[in-house]
């Protein structure tokens, strides 16, 4: 007898005793490890997403972890009946926004002046000899985004990319979104959420075509708590009204004179050279992070006469209004929504998720999946794409409400894939985040939408939105298709950038200490934005605007 197994899509027959580690690898899953199922390096985690019941109890080793996640070399099968599914923390698999588009030309040349530089075989960091080498020198821009990571090598004498990669961010097990990670850190001593980020990125590294020890510099970007944890800052007070980074306080204090963070390589756990530096880019705020920061440089936002905004709708929207004279900023709590989370059929923007809806003549969908393959649940882009249809046909008005109410709506009959009135209210409350955040932005600045020349949209999802179901559900601004420009992953682009140029790295540390961030739970009509947000129409300016 044997029970029946699938990981990460994979199905063998697996026998009592058999570790799912040992499983995984019969069925040509690779599965992360630095101790070789030791139970030491916690790196080998899956995810048990049916058949708990048919494993055996965690052991003392797993005492970190909750929920549905075990450490696959030390939990075995106990049943020789039933269906087990699992996936392992995965690398590439997920549709990561590696790159970035449509970005603008740089209004100056970008130079190419990197902190790392050679005299004869003497490596330098700001004139300092770091090492001696006659290899090529390395560097390496690292955007770790609370669902996913981005990783790009880079030549730092020519400035060529060399290799990139990207991997689901594995410490999901601590939580899906930032404030239950901060929880998680707060609760559990020993770094553990960073000493696993640290083993992943290990992996990423160690697959590279150099020799780990030629990289000299690692540059950071991420929010304020995927950063603060990385280098072991405590994320606390970003949980805590007004929640603000370790950095902020210390620097409002006049204990330092930048929020951005430096340690060496050895300290990071990362393969690269231990005299190496690690810089974790500036952050603005607890809640606009060093990512945010980075899409500045990205977009050349010093050096922009023309009025342009940049946002990254996500869990946790952020938003940067302004030109080279004046820049503001926001984030607005928009919750898991628009990422597949608290929606009945949602899921992330993974293979398997329907990410294109139409609504035909006849009440049926059309529906585009991700890979091609069956659907398995709704993304962000396809809940967007749905309500616009329903909208447009009438089936859903202004205020959400199904034209027949309580209805269950079969968008993939043949897999159970559905959509209620209560999934809309989820996402209505998305959206009036948002659309709070753009309103109480544009009125502090004193501007209207119509006075934007460009609005970017940064950041996977953004990239995959479509232009006119995000206009008619009122997600982003009524504005033109030619001012709103979908410019992907723009935050790696800006770690990038404060790789090669050490000019434009201090460029971003200026930009980010004049960047007034609106606190939007402070500002009188943000009730009244958040209300008139969570309607599906076009959002338009405030009729009220501050001179
Ligand atoms: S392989 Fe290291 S903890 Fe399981």
């Amino acid at each position: 007898m044997s029970t029946s197994l699938t990981i990460n899509g994979r199905q063998i027959d697996a026998v009592p005793g058999q570790s799912l580690f040992d499983a995984a690898t019969q069925a040509g899953v690779r599965v992360p490890t630095s101790c070789v199922k030791q139970g030491k390096c916690r790196e080998c985690i899956v995810e048990v997403t049916a058949g708990m019941s048919l494993l055996s109890a965690p052991t003392d080793r797993e005492r970190h972890l909750t929920g549905n996640f075990r450490l696959s070399c030390q939990c075995a099968v106990a049943s020789d009946a039933g269906e087990i599914h699992c996936q392992t923390m995965r690398r590439g698999q997920m549709r990561i926004e590696r790159h970035a588009l449509n970005l603008p030309a740089s209004h100056a040349p970008m130079p190419l002046d990197p902190t790392v530089t050679r005299d004869g075989d003497r490596i330098l960091i700001d004139g300092e000899e770091i090492a001696r080498s006659s290899a090529p020198i390395h560097g390496l821009a690292v955007d770790l985004g609370t669902t996913t990571i981005v990783v790009r090598l880079l030549n730092l004498e020519t400035g060529e990319l060399v290799a990139d990669a990207s991997l689901e961010n594995p410490q999901r097990f601590g939580g899906s979104d930032v404030m239950s990670r901060i929880h998680y850190d707060t609760g559990h001593p020993g770094r553990l959420l960073m000493r696993t980020v640290a083993g992943y990125l290990t992996h990423a590294i160690e697959d590279f075509p150099i020799d780990p020890a030629t990289i000299y510099e690692v540059v950071v970007v991420g929010n304020s708590t995927m950063r603060d944890l990385f280098f072991r800052q405590s994320v606390y007070s970003i949980g805590q009204n007004p929640y603000r980074s370790i950095t902020e306080i210390e620097m409002a204090a006049g204990r330092r004179t930048t929020t951005s963070l430096t340690q060496t390589g050895r300290r990071s756990l990362l393969p690269v050279h231990p005299n190496a530096r690690v810089y974790g880019a500036p952050i603005i705020s607890g809640h606009v992070g060093a990512d945010a920061a980075a899409c500045m440089l990205a977009i050349d936002l010093a050096h922009e006469d023309r009025l342009v905004a940049i946002m990254d709708i996500g869990t946790n929207t952020e938003l940067i209004v302004g030109n080279r004279d004046r820049i503001f900023a926001a984030s607005c709590p928009a919750g898991p929504a628009f990422e597949g989370g608290a929606i009945s059929c949602g899921m992330p923007g993974l293979e398997g998720a329907i990410e294109d809806v139409r609504l035909c003549d006849d009440g049926s969908f059309q529906i585009g999946v991700i890979g091609g393959v069956p659907a398995e649940g709704i993304c962000g882009s396809g809940l967007v794409d749905l309500m616009s249809e329903l909208v447009r046909a009438g089936r859903m008005n202004e205020m959400g409400r199904f034209e027949h109410a309580g209805e269950r709506l079969a968008i993939d009959p043949g897999h159970d894939i559905f959509f209620l009135e209560s999934d809309v209210n989820e996402l209505a409350q998305a959206k009036g985040a948002n659309v709070a955040g753009l309103q109480v932005v544009f009125n502090q600045y004193g501007i209207r939408f119509s006075d934007l020349d460009v609005f970017y949209l940064a950041g996977g999802f953004g990239r995959h939105l479509k232009k006119d179901a995000s206009r008619r559900i009122g997600l982003i601004p009524n504005l033109p298709d030619a001012k709103i420009v979908q410019v992907g992953n723009a935050a790696i682009e800006g770690a990038c950038i404060a790789l090669l140029s050490k000019t434009k790295r201090e460029e971003l540390e200026a930009m980010v200490r004049r960047v007034e961030h609106c606190r939007l739970e402070t500002h009188p009509d943000f009730f009244d934005y958040f209300v008139d947000g969570c309607q599906f129409k076009p959002v338009e300016s405030p009729e009220r605007v501050a001179g």
